[in-house]
């Protein structure tokens, strides 16, 4: 750093001489270059002074580990929309205007979104959880937006019937605070904006406690353990709950913060980043610093990728999917990251992985196996009543398995049988070789030829030459004569592609086991089929 320091301010001198253009930065060192200026726009001068740093530290991390071909240039964006765009412009009218500006906070980034896009300049939008989005194609986001977050957080709220909010009074807090009062109409019973440069919370505390709220939601950052403190020193007893931004060491340092629940991006804390900004600085970077340091090392590759226009630099980023010191992050179509949340719990004065999160995990992945099976069965349903009519073969009984295989991205092949047990049609036609093929021995035919009724098999060793899973339905004729069935088999890596997801980022592994003790998914192929009551 000490090096970058001193070079700038050799630059500086040489143009006071020489007298080019110039642009100025957060400490007012005069820089100048024709190499690419990225402007990084951080609310150094306000109530999030202790965020700005972290972002600014990790970015330096970034900048000295990649050593890029760059000019970096911090501005202080203040604490309001009109401080951003101030900064904003002065960068924008310089002579060598910025390729890229990277801006902190909700407020500042949906003020800079329009200014960017019209100037011609790349936008990153960095810890902003809410933005108005009106130019397309122009602005990247780190940040994961606010409705996505909040459909985590209001599976933790249903629990309570009396919720208060307190939010800051900004682009942040107030947006955030509309979607929980949108979501959760008649159980509000305070919604409150405050002042984040205050100090002293008590008047409306005050209010807040005489709504005897169950939960307070606090949409806050490091201000967060002053209000803790204050909350339960008037005796409010309320559950705590917070977001992203609430996770400040400040709050470490507060016993009453103590239980507080939040939702949280997941990721996995093996990135190197980690341990060297808790070498470099003596403490554990938060979602802020390692938004930053990612958002700040792409736009870097990319620009070394020769990307330099909004549009390229946009289209190398959208439907793009990479793993930074967060973890995995996807931008979809419109440049927004989508990751997984997580709740953490501040537990014994540390921000932990909250103990019910595990448990609620497993419940949501069985819940979405169990849709996607109850989806597969009634599509076989409303085929096998189709096939009463086309019978089991032919034209018309193909263009049913046609559209039963696409109805349903799980499925390997989708096949008919005849009341032998013999395979009499098939979709996809690469699969076409298994016509013919008898499999009236296998138990869920038997059972199925028995019973007359939909089936669901146990692990098979199929055919296809995987571990999978039957599903068929009966098939009978105008008559009500039983003449076969239809059925379809799960693709090899259908319970990894969606367990994969569910615990993208997290510090965990998902395996599942069949009744009989029989491994039917590990992450570690060599596990698959081994049986868990009896393998060594
Ligand atoms: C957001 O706007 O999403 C933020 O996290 C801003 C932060 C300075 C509180």
């Amino acid at each position: 750093m000490r090096k970058i320091v001193f070079i700038f301010l050799a630059a500086a001198l040489i143009l006071f001489q020489t007298g080019p253009a110039f642009a100025e930065n957060e400490s007012g060192r005069i820089q100048n270059s024709d190499k690419p200026v990225i402007g990084v726009i951080l609310p150094f001068s306000s109530a999030f002074e202790g965020i700005a740093k972290e972002q600014k530290n990790a970015i330096e991390m970034a900048l000295s580990e990649m050593q890029p071909n760059v000019e970096v240039i911090f501005s202080d964006g203040k604490d309001d929309p009109a401080g951003a765009v101030a900064v904003f412009n002065k960068l924008a009218g310089s002579r060598n205007p910025p390729v890229a500006v990277i801006s902190c906070a909700s407020w500042a980034s949906s003020a800079i979104h329009p200014l960017a896009a019209e100037k011609g300049i790349f936008h990153i939008a960095i810890a902003s959880a809410i933005i108005d989005r009106t130019q397309p194609g122009h602005t990247i986001r780190f940040t994961l937006d606010a409705k996505k977050e909040e459909r985590q957080l209001a599976q933790y709220l249903s629990r309570f019937n009396r919720i208060a909010v307190f939010n800051m009074d900004n682009g942040y807090g107030n947006n955030w605070a509309e979607i929980i009062k949108d979501n959760f109409k008649e159980k509000i019973v305070a919604s409150i904006a405050y002042d984040p440069r205050l100090k002293d919370f008590g008047d409306q505390l005050a209010a807040i406690k005489k709504k005897n709220p169950d939960v307070l939601v606090l949409l806050s950052a490091s201000n967060a353990a002053r209000i803790a403190k204050q909350a339960r020193q008037i005796g409010i007893d309320a559950q705590f709950v917070g977001t992203r931004p609430i996770e400040r060491p400040e709050l470490l340092a507060e016993p009453a913060t103590n239980g507080i629940v939040y939702t949280y991006p997941s990721h996995s804390f093996r990135h190197h980043l980690i341990d060297d900004y808790k070498n470099a600085h003596n403490t554990i970077p938060t979602f802020f610093g390692i938004e930053a340091y990612d958002a700040f090392a792409t736009l870097v590759s990319a620009i070394e990728e020769g990307k330099k226009s909004p549009e390229t630099l946009f289209d190398w980023y959208a439907g793009r999917t990479f793993t930074g010191a967060l973890g995995e992050y996807r931008f979809n179509e419109n440049g927004d990251a989508v990751y997984p949340y997580m709740y953490k719990q501040i537990q014994d004065g540390s921000f932990e992985v909250a103990d019910f999160q595990f448990a609620l995990l497993l419940e949501k992945t069985r819940q979405q196996l169990n849709d996607i099976f109850d989806d597969m069965d009634k599509t076989l349903e409303y085929a096998a009543e189709k096939l009463t009519h086309t019978g089991l073969t032919g034209e018309n009984a193909q263009n049913v398995l046609n559209d039963l295989f696409k109805q349903n991205p799980h499925a390997f092949d989708c096949t008919t049988v005849n009341r032998e047990g013999r395979i009499v049609s098939v979709v996809p036609d690469a699969y076409c070789r298994l016509i013919g093929m008898d499999i009236s021995g296998e138990k869920y035919i038997r059972r199925l030829h028995q019973t007359k009724e939909p089936v669901f098999s146990q692990a098979i060793d199929t055919m296809e030459g995987f571990m999978g899973f039957e599903l068929q339905h009966p098939v009978f004729d105008k008559h009500g004569q039983f003449i076969g069935s239809v059925g379809m088999i799960t693709r090899p890596d259908f319970f990894g592609s969606v367990i994969t997801q569910k615990i993208a980022n997290f510090p965990v592994e998902m395996w599942m086991i069949q009744k009989d003790g029989k491994m039917i998914y590990d992450v570690n192929e060599e596990e698959l089929g081994k049986n868990l009551f009896t393998d060594e």
